[in-house]
Parts: structure tokens; C-alpha cells; sequence
């Protein structure tokens, strides 16, 4: 059983990235799909965006239900703000700012995402 609670995670700023952990290499991710990495208690999910050239990452713990799951999600654009809907049940959350595009639920935690030497990093404040 996973333990899932939201208070696991906290949303970093780039400014208040502490520690850049190394998760793999760049071949490792789905082109415009996510996956899954797991850091300290965490698992974040994390989504290469090669339509736009960006990466993104955040919670893998979906707020609605608590299942570990977004970085199973679709990922697409709203507005021009890229969005990650969870598979479960397509609630949609920005990618940027965490908030919830189709609902009112509690936003999810997002992270500082940087590519060196071919390598993924994930920015964490603790
Ligand atoms: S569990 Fe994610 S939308 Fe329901």
C-alpha cells in the first residue's frame, strides 16, 4: 500500500531549489509523456514536453482520489499553459502553477526541472 499525503509535498521555485537531485538520463522519459521518479518519500512525476521543448515536473499523487498516478496522465496545452490530466477521471492540472483547470481542487505541488550532460534534474528546496 502507498502512503499518500498531500503534506509530502511542497512546491519548490526555481529560487528556492536547494539540491538538484540527478534522476536519469534524458532517453529514459517518453517523448511528450511522463514518467515516474522517486525522491527521499516522494514520487514525482516527471513529463518531457518535446512538442514545446520544455520540461515539466510534479506530484505523481493526484489530489481527487490519492492515487499515484499522473505521471500516467495525458499531458497537453490550455490557453498556452501546458496541463497534465490525470487518467483516472481527467481532472486537469497547469503544469507551471499547479492549479486544478477543471475544478476546485487543492493544486498540486510542481518542481524546477533542468537538463545537463544528456542527465534530468529535479529541483527540491529540502
Ligand atoms: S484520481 Fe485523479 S482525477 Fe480522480
Amino acid at each position: 500500500m502507498t502512503f499518500a499525503d498531500l503534506g509530502t509535498y511542497q512546491a519548490t521555485k526555481p529560487e528556492d531549489v536547494k539540491i538538484w537531485f540527478k534522476a536519469c538520463e534524458v532517453s529514459r522519459f517518453p517523448k511528450n509523456g511522463g514518467a515516474c521518479i522517486k525522491y527521499k518519500d516522494k514520487q514525482i512525476a516527471v513529463f518531457n514536453f518535446t512538442r514545446i521543448g520544455k520540461w515539466y515536473a510534479c506530484q505523481n499523487l493526484c489530489p481527487h482520489k490519492m492515487e499515484m498516478v499522473l505521471s500516467r496522465g495525458m499531458i497537453g496545452e490550455e490557453g498556452g499553459n501546458p496541463k497534465i490530466a490525470c487518467p483516472l477521471h481527467k481532472n486537469t492540472f497547469s503544469l507551471e502553477t499547479g492549479e486544478n483547470l477543471n475544478g476546485n481542487l487543492e493544486a498540486i505541488a510542481t518542481y524546477p526541472v533542468k537538463i545537463e550532460d544528456n542527465f534530468v534534474y529535479v529541483g527540491f528546496s529540502e
